[in-house]
């Protein structure tokens, strides 16, 4: 079912953030992709964990119990927002980057001289210099896929030959944080298996967007970032349950053994933790609205929650790359062939002629539209179009975002 104005009407009125004015306009949220808006069941969950059930994990009494509850409900949460069954097998921690830096350096302890590993030019830094850092240190040689600069879509036929019974890891995004591209990762996770290497999804831009499903994908490993999907700023790490219990965690000696907590280092931020078990029922909330099945659990809402967000978003996008092609002064990187659109998300950067990406983002931001501008930390990207040190600017839309804001953005860029 579509995401109707009425739903998207309502759903807006439940972010308070969406409701600031800047002069005598409402404020647009382009900023998206560099951490969205929160609902209000976000904020009144970790107020609620803050006032009623603040303590630190196994204690006995009531409310080390509940708290203790209520990490195993945000554990099943994320494991039915990843598609992967076992709360277990999801660690929080304080940020994806942080994550990738831990895992990173337990799996750097399998390899040996001579492995390979494959990392992207398309990522985010966070899934490229972790890895590239580890394999310095294990002496490994890293292998970068390169993506073709019309579109800024990875170059398959180099993955395929990078492959070999060398590589013991391949990293790469599920999609772009910078233009936006869609990356086959069922194939990549596939080829990776087919050489008998490991596969390591960043799926931080792709979570606000899209269904994840790691059993579908055939990942071995996945991590994103709650304030990514409308939660707090908290990280996500999830792993198939033999290779997190069989690689050795950094971790102090009194933590547990076990998992999650193996790979959970330190006391955790519970009151994050509160609003992602809240941020993944706001989601769901949204599916069995749109839906109207009031009934179905909450992998079952996800699912119609993010075919609805798809659909609304794939709209906005549409709008937006149509108007930005008519502006003379304005070039679009990434997918803009209409019939490749469903490889993309609406993630859209773009230069301008006469303004460099700072001062257009200032001249935005000073109308009330709030876009990035940089490189956004994809930095190999930025590097590989000749576009550092001043990068691009970056609108990104996501589900709260509107025809009118759109169309808003792209009569003050006509009139610039
Ligand atoms: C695609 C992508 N990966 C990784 C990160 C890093 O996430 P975190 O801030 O949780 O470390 C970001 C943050 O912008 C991102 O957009």
């Amino acid at each position: 079912m579509p995401l109707t104005d009425q739903h998207v009407e309502q759903l807006r009125q439940q972010f308070p953030a969406l409701s600031r004015r800047v002069g005598d306009q409402p404020a647009i949220y382009f900023d998206g992709p560099a951490g969205t808006q929160v609902p209000q069941r976000v904020i009144d969950a970790i107020s609620d964990y803050l006032s009623n059930r603040n303590a630190n994990h196994g204690g006995l009494f009531p409310t080390s119990r509940e708290s203790d509850q209520m990490l195993d409900q945000a554990h099943q949460a994320v494991a039915d927002l990843l598609g992967a069954g076992d709360p277990q097998c999801v660690a929080f921690g304080p940020n994806m980057t942080t994550l990738t830096f831990a895992l990173s350096r337990a799996l750097a302890k399998t390899w040996q001289r001579g492995d390979e590993i494959i990392v992207t030019r398309l990522d985010h830094d966070a899934n490229v210099t972790p890895w590239v850092l580890a394999a310095q240190d294990a002496g490994v040689t890293v292998q970068y896929l390169d993506f073709v600069h019309d579109d800024c879509t990875l170059n398959m036929a180099d993955f395929h030959s990078q492959l070999s019974e060398k590589t013991k890891l391949v990293a790469v995004g599920c999609a772009s944080n910078s233009t936006g591209s869609i990356n086959p990762v069922r194939e990549i996770c596939e080829g990776a298996r087919s050489v008998g290497a490991l596969s390591f999804l960043d799926a931080v831009h792709y979570a606000p967007h899209a269904l994840l499903d790691v059993r579908t994908w055939g990942c071995d490993f996945l991590a994103c970032s709650a304030y990514k999907f409308f939660g707090p700023h908290i990280g996500i790490m999830w792993g198939k349950r033999e290779l997190l219990e069989g690689l050795s965690a950094y971790k102090l000696r009194p933590a547990p053994d076990d998992l999650p907590g193996k790979w959970m280092t330190g006391t955790q931020n519970h009151e994050c933790i509160a609003g992602v078990l809240a941020a993944v029922d706001y989601l769901a909330n949204l599916g069995r609205e749109v839906s109207r099945h009031h009934e179905i659990d909450r992998r079952a809402a996800l699912e119609q929650a993010y075919a609805a967000i798809g659909d609304y978003e794939a709209a906005l996008m549409r709008r937006l790359l149509e108007g930005l092609r008519q502006l003379e002064d304005v070039k679009v990187y990434g997918i803009t062939d209409p019939e490749q659109f469903g490889n993309r998300l609406p993630t859209v950067s773009i230069t301008h002629q006469r303004l460099s990406p700072a001062a257009l983002a200032e001249r935005l931001g000073e109308l009330g539209i709030f876009v990035w501008h940089g490189n956004y930390y994809a930095l190999q990207i930025t590097e590989q179009l000749g576009l550092e040190p001043d990068g691009m600017v970056r609108i990104g839309l996501v589900h709260y975002n509107t025809l009118e804001e759109v169309d808003r953005l792209l009569n003050v860029l006509a009139a610039l």
